[in-house]
């Protein structure tokens, strides 16, 4: 064996050759000579879970990120071996395990492919200076093989040749390559063959990914603690490893309520009342939609969490009360760092209940945050998480507050070398007792997970809205998030569409940017083409620092502000399209965004591509990310795309110019979709739905589509009062054929649907709903293709003439 790399040098350990081997239940375990133990756990046929001790003894099993929700269970397996190796097959998967070095190799068990294969494989090297090993594992890179996820990473989609380190960090104004940043997401796919696998290394230390980058054909992955604990995760489709993975790491615990998915706006600061009053009123004056309005720290009063500047707010109740009579949901920042002040209540009983974190040797973690100096609750221990939720109890229940924002909780620390807490610092880690080495990727997840406990029970019965700047993987099923403190440059434009696609590959689909930028200040043309792609985000919010100027959709001319009107009214025609691509990621973790190369992974041409996505299922979208611009290129992927803006039918496979001028820009419709449209509200519930726009792109073949519905808010969806209906196209040149089945117990508010039908390539000559010949006058046909029909038809045949 070589070790002759930066990465394989001398202080290498390495598993010796295999003599034991016994099973228990979906787990096995194979022991080498020299006390490496391997456990295989299978949870499901295509989900198999490797962990390695070098002691012979495995610690307390124990993981932030796995959801006790995770499906179990798989169809079969098999065990047997040979005289070099143990294989294991399941319905999905052929592993081998070499007997002399615990070396695997994964293949399709279907077709025999080669998935994945270990190089070295396990291995590691002893940690000195704080005991434990730095584990290591590395793979054979397939040929044409690419990578993705990964979390918040800020570099091109395809991570191939890259190296990259998982320590969540605050990064104001980071860039293009800035790593680490926000959020540690050790979860990537892989992708050679057409066929796609995911590894998830769940380990919260330090950790590194190297695509590679070190050694052309070598992918490696380690840590500086803690044990080689990994999820294979088989496709072969790209779609599957990223819901298998959401399923193990966990879903969204609930639907957000509607409002949520509507337009939110937000700065630091608006204050005093009058700011947040003459912000909010603006929006209703000019008729730009919007349903959540932001208090950033300067509410608070001295930054102190869980009090108010009652001079910039005298009467937040009623404040909130009279912005929620208008439409508004009001949403408050909390950091983690509370003010060392013995004269505030938070402080003092935190101290006198022992919460705040300490240091190796006993004395507090102290840090500068906004307050100043501060100590910070130890939210990895569940007394702590309960404690912190109940803080929530007089912001939700008594003033009213809708959402709460998350911020600083990488942890940010200002004054501290390193800028969050020295390794040192003691967790109580859900009675797994660690230094902030294991702790430091997981704090600003628990911090989010103690918040939306509190949202959530003094919400109840409306559902929770968090926001995270930090995250881990598994944070999605508590929280949204964002890609933190962004820049108001064309560039970040294009950083923030790739991270949102990144995000969504990587489980988390509830994400968006700083609309415009956080740092610095947007023309209004870098702002209007920012709004373009942040209604396709499932987090739309305008954010900047307020340090350069102001930021709202009529902060430039009203050329912009017409522009950005017209936007976001499209995103809330679209509410009914998004919540439902929102249901089918909290259900099924399919993400909201889909990527290029997810959507049609077989395409090579989609490897490399970064600028176009899919929003929910049909529709294709494509910012405009340089000024000046009349249109551009843009990769149409493979199948017939109608253009939203002009019905045009385009085929894709390859790059076309699209014109798209500042009012415009590339969006395509895949052809046999029905969209769902609800009429333009100025806020979610503003308007009683009278009926249910279908815009339904014509086909020849079949189409699926699907619209989700329910009460909007509240949990009675889990208890089947929900609305689900499934529309099969079928279009011939002459005819056009429209199916409906429906699901759930919930009684939709409108009678009606307005068909719209585009592309019909022939003139209508009469309808059929359930087999009856309708009268087309009847139904409010006006000529265009426009037909009103009962909601629940189970068919409509439309004929030609
Ligand atoms: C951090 C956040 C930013 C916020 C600011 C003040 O920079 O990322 O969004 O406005 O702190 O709270």
């Amino acid at each position: 064996m070589i070790l002759n790399t930066e990465l394989e040098y001398k202080g290498n350990l390495f598993p010796s050759n295999i003599i034991s081997y016994k099973k228990e239940g979906d787990t096995l375990f194979f022991t080498s000579q020299n006390n490496v133990v391997l456990q295989v756990t299978i949870q499901r046929d295509s989900v198999i879970r490797f962990r390695y001790t070098t002691t012979s003894i495995f610690t307390n099993d124990f993981s932030y990120a796995i959801t006790k929700y995770a499906s179990r269970g798989y169809n079969k397996l098999e065990i047997t071996e040979d005289d070099q190796k143990y294989i294991i097959e399941t319905a999905k998967l052929i592993c081998y395990i070499d007997k002399k070095d615990m070396r695997t190799k994964m293949f399709d068990s279907k077709t025999k492919e080669l998935i994945c294969e270990d190089e070295l494989g396990f291995h590691w090297e002893e940690s000195y200076e704080y005991g434990g090993e730095i584990v290591k594992m590395t793979k054979t890179s397939q040929i044409g093989e690419s990578y993705y996820g990964l979390g918040d990473k800020p570099v091109d989609i395809n991570l191939k040749g890259k190296r990259f380190e998982n320590w969540v960090t605050d990064s104001y104004a980071y860039g293009r390559d800035t790593d680490p940043i926000y959020k540690a997401i050790p979860f990537y796919i892989g992708l050679h063959h057409k066929k796609a696998y995911g590894i998830f290394f769940d380990n919260t230390f330090r950790s590194y990914f190297d695509f590679c980058n070190e050694r052309r054909n070598i992918t490696s992955f380690w840590a500086q603690g803690g044990e080689m604990n990994y999820y294979f995760i088989y496709g072969p489709e790209m779609s599957d490893v990223v819901a298998n993975y959401t399923d193990l790491t966990g879903k969204p615990h609930q639907l957000p309520p509607l409002w949520a998915l509507g337009y939110h706006q937000c700065k630091w600061s608006y204050y005093p009342e009058s700011n947040v009053k003459e912000i909010a009123n603006k929006f209703r004056e000019l008729q730009i939609p919007c349903d959540a309005i932001y208090l950033d720290i300067d509410y608070m009063e001295g930054f102190r969490c869980f009090t108010w500047n009652k001079e910039y707010f005298p009467d937040p109740k009623r404040m909130v009360k009279e912005l929620a009579d208008d439409g508004f949901k009001t949403i408050v920042i909390i950091d983690p760092g509370i003010k060392i002040d013995m004269e505030y209540d938070v402080f003092k009983e935190g101290l006198e209940k022992d919460y705040f974190c300490k240091r190796a040797d006993g004395p507090y973690m102290k840090g500068k945050v906004w307050p100043g100096e501060c100590y910070f609750p130890d939210f990895t221990n569940p007394e702590v998480r309960e404690w912190w939720s109940d803080l929530f109890k007089e912001l939700v229940e008594e003033v009213g507050v809708a959402g709460v924002w998350n911020d600083m909780n990488e942890p940010a620390v200002m004054d501290v070398p390193g800028k969050t807490f020295p390794n040192d610092v003691r967790h109580n880690y859900d009675g797994n007792h660690c230094s902030h080495r294991k702790a430091h990727n997981i704090y600003g997840m628990q911090m989010a997970r103690a918040t939306y406990q509190g949202l959530k029970k003094f919400s109840y019965p409306k559902r929770p809205f968090a926001i995270t700047r930090a995250a881990y993987s598994g944070t999605q099923r508590y929280t949204s998030s964002w890609t933190g403190d962004n820049v108001a440059t064309w560039d970040h434009l294009n950083i923030a569409n790739i991270q949102a696609q990144r995000m969504c590959m990587s489980g988390f689909s509830f994400i968006g940017s700083d609309i415009g930028g956080f740092a610095e200040q947007p023309n209004g043309e870098l702002y209007a083409r920012w709004i373009q792609l942040g209604i396709f985000h499932p987090f739309c919010r305008t954010h900047s620092s307020g340090d350069h100027g102001d930021q709202e959709p009529w902060a430039f001319d009203s050329n912009i502000t017409n522009i950005v009107r017209k936007f976001i009214e499209i995103r809330y025609q679209l509410l009914p399209y998004l919540y439902t691509a929102f249901w089918r990621y909290a259900n099924e973790g399919i993400p909201i965004l889909k990527s290029l190369v997810i959507f049609d992974q077989d395409d090579q041409h989609t490897h490399y591509r970064n600028d176009e996505f899919i929003f929910g299922e049909k529709i294709l979208a494509c910012p405009i990310a340089e000024p000046n611009a009349k249109g551009r290129r843009m990769f149409i992927p493979r199948g017939k795309w109608y253009n939203f803006w002009t019905n045009e039918i385009v085929t894709g496979g390859q790059e076309l110019w699209v014109d798209a001028d500042l009012d415009s820009m590339p969006i395509f419709i895949k052809e046999g979709a029905v969209i769902p449209k609800y009429p333009i509200q100025q806020y979610v519930g503003e308007k009683k739905i009278e009926e249910l726009v279908l815009d339904t792109y014509f086909k020849i073949g079949k189409e699926k589509s699907e619209v989700y519905e329910d009460a909007h808010d509240g949990y009675d969806y889990i208890k089947g009062r929900y609305s689900l209906r499934n529309f099969t196209l079928v279009g011939k040149e002459s005819s056009l054929t429209i199916q409906q089945f429906k699901f759930g117990k919930y009684t939709t508010p409108y009678k009606t649907f307005e068909l719209k039908l585009h592309g019909l390539p022939f003139k209508i000559d009469s309808v059929e709903v359930d087999n009856e010949k309708v009268d087309i006058k009847k139904l409010g046909s006006n000529g265009d293709n426009i037909l009103i029909v009962p909601k629940d038809f189970t068919e409509i045949h439309i004929i030609g003439k």
